[in-house]
């Protein structure tokens, strides 16, 4: 078993030499090779209209566009007057072109329960959907907020949204009733679908509980839409609350899909950023379905036969992207999973793999290093052997781990593409493609076609080679977020007021001679915790929240298997105790588990300039047990740092 030290990710990243070739018999049948890796990324920057034209032509318009591109910075209109429908490519122009009879989902419960749905099995539902959503008053544009387990009717639901125009808003079964609420409010959504309970790790989250509780404080919500997961007697309340099952088994079965303008909203996915409540990354039609078609038929190498597993909830974008709409835009055959990685046991990813034959995995780095701490032992007891290709998604992979993921499940036969994109990109942007380039572990690779990006200093210079810097994206693409819902201010000043002209992504990243990029993590106060994002503010804001905390400082400290953990710093109120234990709880109760502190150090005080200012720089540094290194002398008072360093964590 191979184990990295918890601080050396990032150092091995950097000085990781090693250079693997994908195997010939890929190489050999790849869908893109090198040759055309090169003509066609030179053709999407050289003339991208033509390009793009090219990519969205293989999809269904209703009408054709006037303009490829509109680019009035920072906003950009793409496919401009065109009008088509994304449910329409995903699943409509699938069964007209022959694929009716093709699984498009094959979804397994945690519990072992399989169903499967061809093309036209899923448009039948979709459809009926669709016609449920409008019967309960829900019009093109009304948002729609969906808190699911991962099951088939989170992404019918979708697909329905998408089919009638409404919006989306999928917030993850993880979150807690008020997260939920705040989402629900922000988006102003008239409708939210959930299910009575989810099963996680052998156990049900109460899910439609928790909407109720939201609900009590969600003016704009008129009904709730309940799927029946579990079969828990849940409370409904008359004239508000419908099951899933009788309001379909109720509506009509034909529908047509609505011609939205290319620029219809299509969703609006919350996302942490580094200051203030989570942002609502707005995303639209018709350079989304462009950007996720592309990249999933390309970035996987898809065909006809694959069997595609991503093992990401839908209540991210990864699940989004590649779990939904990339995959079936394509024809693909996908596989939804409802559970954890390790119920009953560690061996349950592969006993998925082996069930359902899947040929294309997935996954994150920190689930990867879960496994790997388990050892060799457990992969080895499956059959393996349908694999042809793995991914990498959601923070920095350590060479370690992208070796491990290689040998062990791939068993040294399958390329491994590390895709280094965002919620806000909607597709991945960096990446290798599996027939056409050397891996580099560690190093996400090259960009995606029509992605011009460049490493750059706060000032907006341009770096060479081997320099970090800042990742910055030099043009629009399709796929990129149109703005923060309700608070085009926050786009304009987050993503293109930090250097001028460039989209700035928050991640800091070196190139190197062959133009490999590397990301190394982000360069804000935001933290990826097992690949979730959360920002420091919205932990502090949370802590500060209790009664008995007067101050809290949140950040990362480097953990072997999550990438990174969670550390407050808490001051309490005068005189008062804090009991960890009740601070972790209610961390829980304000976001949700996953933003739950692993340490946290009572503070007498915190690191503070003369103005105020609290120096986390230190405060990392003392987290992760390392000594203190900076200009100490701006401190009001330094001895604060030794103190906390000598403070036990709790
Ligand atoms: O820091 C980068 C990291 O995850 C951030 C985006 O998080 P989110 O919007 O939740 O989307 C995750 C899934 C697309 C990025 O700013 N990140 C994502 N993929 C990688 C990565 N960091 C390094 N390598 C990657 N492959």
């Amino acid at each position: 078993m191979t184990q990295t030290q918890p601080t050396d990710h990032i150092d091995n990243m950097l000085h990781e030499t090693r250079v693997i070739e994908p195997p010939a018999d890929f190489v050999a049948r790849a869908r893109v090779s090198r040759e055309e890796y090169d003509r066609r990324y030179r053709q999407s920057l050289d003339d991208p209209d033509a390009f793009w034209t090219g990519v969205a032509s293989e999809l269904t318009w209703t009408q054709p566009w006037s303009q490829v591109l509109d680019w009035q910075e920072p906003h950009a209109r793409w496919f401009v007057g065109g009008q088509t429908n994304l449910a329409y490519n995903a699943l409509d122009r699938n069964v007209e072109r022959g694929l009716g009879n093709k699984r498009a989902f094959i979804w397994e419960g945690e519990d072992g329960e399989v169903r499967t749905y061809t093309y036209a099995e899923l448009l039948g539902e979709v459809k009926r959907a669709a016609n449920a959503l409008l019967d309960l008053g829900v019009t093109v544009g009304d948002r729609v907020t969906l808190y699911l387990p991962l099951v088939p009717e989170a992404a019918i639901a979708m697909l329905a949204c998408a089919r009638i125009g409404a919006v989306h808003s999928v917030v993850f079964g993880g979150f807690s009733v008020s997260a939920l609420s705040d989402r629900i409010n922000d988006a102003s959504s008239k409708l939210l679908i959930t299910a009575d309970a989810g099963q996680r790790r052998g156990g049900l989250v109460n899910l439609k509980a928790n909407a109720d509780e939201a609900a009590k404080s969600t003016p704009t919500l008129e009904h709730i839409l309940v799927v029946c997961r579990a079969g828990c007697d849940v409370e409904m309340q008359p004239d508000r609350d419908v099951w899933w099952h009788e309001a379909l088994a109720g509506a009509g079965e034909e529908h047509e899909a609505a011609a939205l303008d290319s620029e219809h909203p299509l969703f609006v996915l919350y996302t942490s950023g580094s200051t203030g409540k989570p942002k609502g990354v707005l995303h639209t039609t018709g350079g989304y379905m462009v950007g996720t078609y592309l990249t999933t038929g390309t970035v996987f190498d898809l065909r006809e036969d694959d069997i595609f597993w991503c093992t990401a909830d839908v209540g991210w974008i990864t699940g989004h992207s590649y779990s939904v709409y990339g995959p079936l835009l394509n024809g693909a055959t996908t596989v939804l999973y409802e559970g954890a990685p390790n119920h009953p046991d560690w061996g349950r990813f592969w006993e998925v793999v082996q069930k359902h034959r899947v040929t294309i995995l997935y996954t994150a780095p920190t689930a990867i290093r879960s496994f790997m701490r388990q050892g060799d032992a457990i992969p080895a007891q499956y059959d393996l052997s349908s694999l042809r290709l793995l991914g990498s998604v959601g923070e920095p992979i350590n060479p370690e781990a992208w070796m491990w993921y290689a040998r062990v499940i791939g068993g040294g036969r399958c390329p491994v593409v590390d895709t280094w994109w965002q919620t806000e990109t909607g597709s991945i942007m960096l990446t290798t493609l599996p027939g056409a380039h050397a891996s580099k572990p560690g190093s996400a690779g090259l960009p995606m076609f029509g992605i011009e990006l460049a490493i750059m200093t706060h000032d907006g210079q341009e770096l060479g080679p081997d320099d970090g810097g800042l990742l910055v994206i030099k043009r629009p693409w399709p796929s990129m977020l149109r703005t923060v819902y309700g608070d085009d201010e926050r786009y304009r000043k987050t993503y293109w007021g930090e250097i001028p002209h460039v989209y700035f992504a928050g991640d800091g990243a070196r190139r190197d001679a062959d133009g490999y990029v590397t990301v190394v993590g982000r360069v804000d106060d935001v933290l990826n915790v097992s690949g979730h994002r959360l920002g420091t503010m919205e932990i502090e804001s949370a802590l500060v929240a209790h009664p008995s905390v007067a101050e809290a400082a949140v950040v990362g400290r480097p953990d072997e298997v999550k990438g990174e953990c969670v550390v407050a710093f808490v001051l309490p109120q005068g005189g008062q105790t804090v009991e960890p234990h009740e601070l972790r709880a209610y961390v829980t109760r304000e976001i949700g588990a996953l933003a739950r502190p692993d340490a946290i150090i009572i503070a007498d005080a915190l690191p503070k300039t003369r103005s105020g200012k609290i120096m986390r720089r230190f405060l990392r540094q003392i987290a992760a047990g390392q000594p203190i290194q900076g200009d100490t002398s701006t401190l009001e008072d330094p001895s604060v740092l030794e103190r906390l360093a000598e403070t036990p964590a709790v």
